[in-house]
């Protein structure tokens, strides 16, 4: 049986549904001779700046049940040298890059995927749930406000002809009010979710376990999380959605387009497999031969859900 896994997220065609999350599979160098990254749907690059971003003070990943907690703090080289030292290697890609952008200002947003796209960069990420920046200072990350949320991705939305995947924090009340405010100001996808807030406390010191005290949990522990924001999420918007969030294996992926996600991203499991991503294609592949389904889209969205009380 001929199987199409192809999808479509805004003007970009995917080979298959499977990508990467930003900030588990640095530029994509990084993974090469460790797997055949061709074969991946896309790769969505660790999270840039406008300028090099120095991140915050160590120990900045800790070990939790089911998962882990970082707060890496968006370190990154900075737009500069990310034009000049790693967009080359991703335009010999036979698969599609998405860049992963975050700034302190709408502006910067705007100023940066400008810049990406007369570079030739097709499609960005706005990441602006980072749990990690600004925690201390009582500020909100953009996402944790339905207006900040569409002023971001609106300014963008008029700066460029970009792709624009927002990415969504789960740190909110209501996931639905922030989908929809992106998805009024012209994003073509959603992401999420992004890390949800923790901490983790050493007895014998008393001190936190991570520098910067608080930090962002993934991981297995937070797939339920996910899966529950997909769905209220899939219910609310009609852009497509990027599930993420505890994904280790085709099963997990499965669960997450059949609750309404068009594609999934693997962060976490290339920490533990660096061929996650790969053997999850082989997994969904699989499931739908055993279920006789030829095209992976009609699969997105079909949980069937009793009446509720
Ligand atoms: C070490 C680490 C670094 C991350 N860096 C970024 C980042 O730079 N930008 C971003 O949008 N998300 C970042 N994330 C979040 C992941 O992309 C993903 O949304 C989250 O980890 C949930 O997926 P997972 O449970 O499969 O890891 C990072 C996650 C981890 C574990």
């Amino acid at each position: 049986m001929g199987i199409s896994l192809s999808v479509k997220i805004g003007k970009l065609s995917l080979k298959n549904p499977v990508l990467v999350a930003s900030g588990t599979f640095g530029y994509g160098e990084e993974y090469k001779g460790l797997v055949d990254i061709n074969k991946l749907g896309a790769i969505i690059t660790k999270t840039i700046t406008l300028k090099p971003k120095a991140g915050n003070k160590p120990p900045r990943i800790a070990e939790t049940p089911q998962g882990m907690l970082n707060s890496i703090g968006l370190e990154n080289c900075g737009s500069e040298t990310f034009i000049k030292e790693k967009l080359s290697f991703l335009k010999t890609l036979k698969t599609a890059f998405i860049v992963s952008i975050a700034g302190y200002t709408k502006e910067e947003f705007s100023k940066l995927a400008k810049r990406l796209e007369d570079e030739g960069v097709k499609a960005v990420e706005l990441n602006i749930s980072c749990p990690n920046i600004e925690y201390r200072k009582g500020k909100l990350n953009f996402s944790q406000d339905a207006k900040s949320t569409y002023a971001v991705v609106r300014q963008v939305k008029k700066s460029t002809r970009l792709t624009i995947i927002t990415k969504l924090s789960p740190n909110v009340t209501d996931i639905s009010e922030i989908a929809k405010a992106a998805e009024e100001a012209g994003s073509d996808a959603l992401s999420l979710i992004n890390t949800l807030l923790g901490m983790a406390v050493n007895i014998s010191t008393r001190t936190p376990l991570l520098g910067n005290i608080t930090g962002g949990l993934s991981g297995p522990a937070v797939k339920p999380v996910a899966l529950r924001m997909i769905w209220e999420a899939y219910n609310s918007v009609k852009i497509p959605l990027v599930g993420m969030g505890g994904i280790m294996d085709a099963s997990d992926a499965i669960e997450f387009i059949i609750s309404g996600a068009a594609a999934i991203g693997i962060g976490t499991a290339n920490f533990i497999n660096p061929e996650a991503s790969l053997e999850i294609i082989g997994g969904i592949k699989k499931y739908m031969k055993e279920n006789k389904i030829k095209n992976v889209k009609s699969l997105i969205g079909t949980l069937k859900c009793p009446t509720r009380n």
